[in-house]
């Protein structure tokens, strides 16, 4: 059993910048050879956290929320008392309290009501895609992954489709907090401090609350079953949500509604450039995209790179002691591509009779509560994609995310020709 502090190897992971020119396979793979749980020291005051990079560990973490909690936020930001406080939401909620928080609105994404959606996003889908490919060449980024999951996002929320750019935009802001290009501030900024009290430090965190609280007072007035009724009308424990509660919630749904699935369908086309025979199988085969293929794209281009947790009691991972209070971070990319659970994680293999995915947790009770919706809006996007492409090539530099969280593409210009 190793319990040395060592420092090295895994360094690059806590640094945004080691990610701008894509996942740091190599060091992932390195790292779940000789280094499963390894320490990562942090910049500035940050107080280092363990990477774990296998995925039998990674799902052994995410299962045993007692002895690794959420309640210390999922994120790494060292987060104090008076932050965790004002910031917590149904992701940083451990059992049993979280099962309460959850069950609020889980209902709404389960696969018979989410399957609802389908002949709607087929409409949003094909009319995106028509108008994106007539141009020949454009960013699929803006034309298409930022057209498509915000506007199931606005259906569920019942709010206008014209509100979807200002979504998109919030979302960006939030996520893209250690990208120049986004951030409202970066770290050390006086205004750093003075957001420490707001979700991402962001001030567009308090839009988000704003346009949340508006909508909550239109449904306390006249309900209507949607996610924001359900939100207003809930009561755990005999009490109604309290104001923070809501925002909180609302932000999360705002933002893993979107986010995350406008990043996959844009990891989904980059897939399809980089790998024509890819392309070429599912323009022949597409009803390979209703068994464990869709698994594997996303398993080959996961939007989520990492999600924290806290021990709460001197532990061990793998062979690795880890003190209570130390921060863990599940690399689930790494997990994806690890070879003790997937047999030539190297090569995308759309005929794996199963997929051990990583990309929406597994094991825990934080699994990805909008899975089902996001692989639906993932296989109707890319059938409909593939369908109508002919040949797709990159006709400018794909640009990265500034950022350790979300694996993100901020413009991918491409040149397609039409079937
Ligand atoms: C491809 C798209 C998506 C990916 C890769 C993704 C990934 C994830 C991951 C990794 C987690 C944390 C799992 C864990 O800690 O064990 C998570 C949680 C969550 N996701 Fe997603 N997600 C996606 C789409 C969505 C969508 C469309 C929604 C819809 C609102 C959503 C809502 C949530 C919520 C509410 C949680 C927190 C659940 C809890 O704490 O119980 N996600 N997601």
């Amino acid at each position: 059993m190793t319990d040395t502090v060592t420092g090295g190897l895994a360094a690059p992971l806590a640094d945004p910048d080691s990610f701008v020119e894509g996942s740091p396979w190599k060091l992932f793979r390195a790292l779940r050879d000789d280094e499963p749980v390894a320490w990562t020291p942090e910049p500035d005051d940050g107080s280092g956290f363990w990477s774990i990079t296998r995925h039998a560990d990674i799902v052994a973490v995410s299962r045993d929320w007692e002895t690794f909690t959420s309640s210390r936020g999922v994120s790494l930001e060292d987060l104090e008392d008076d932050q965790l406080e004002h910031r917590t939401s149904l992701i940083d909620t451990d059992p049993p309290n979280h099962a309460a928080m959850r069950k609020i609105v889980s209902g709404m994404f389960l696969p018979r009501v989410v399957n609802g959606y389908e002949s709607f996003l087929r409409g949003i889908v094909a009319t995106t895609l028509d108008n994106a490919l007539a141009q020949g060449s454009f960013d699929f980024v803006e034309r298409v992954s930022s057209e498509i999951p915000v506007r199931v996002l606005a259906r569920m929320l019942s709010v206008p489709d014209t509100d979807h750019a200002k979504l998109t935009s919030w979302g960006d802001r939030l996520v893209g907090g250690t990208d120049p290009e986004f951030a409202d501030h970066l770290p050390g900024t006086p205004e750093y401090e003075e957001y420490r009290l707001v979700p991402f430090r962001s001030p567009a965190a308090l839009e988000v609350f704003d346009y949340g609280r508006a909508l909550q007072a239109e449904r306390r007035a006249a309900p209507t079953g949607d996610l924001i009724s359900r939100l207003v009308e809930a009561e755990v424990d005999g009490e109604k949500l309290s104001q923070q509660d809501l925002d909180n919630y609302f932000l999360l749904l705002a933002l893993a509604g979107q986010e995350t699935t406008r990043q996959a369908i844009t990891l989904a086309m980059n897939t399809l450039v980089e790998h024509p025979e890819v392309l070429a199988r599912l323009q022949s085969e597409p009803e390979l995209l209703s068994g464990p293929a869709l698994d594997e794209l996303l398993r080959w281009g996961p939007p989520v790179y990492h999600m924290r947790r806290t021990a709460t009691r001197d532990a061990v991972i793998g062979e690795t002691a880890v003190k209570s209070g130390d921060k863990i971070a599940m690399w689930y990319p790494s997990g994806n591509r690890d070879e003790r659970a997937i047999e030539y994680p190297d090569t995308i293999d759309l005929d794996r009779p199963t997929v051990d995915l990583l990309t929406f947790g597994k094991g825990g009770p934080h699994f990805c509560m909008g899975s089902f919706l996001a692989k639906l809006e993932y296989r109707v996007t890319v059938e409909e994609l593939v369908a109508r492409l002919d040949t797709a090539t990159f006709s400018g530099p794909v640009e990265r995310l500034r950022s350790n969280f979300v694996n993100g593409i901020k413009r991918m210009p491409v040149t397609v020709t039409n079937r």
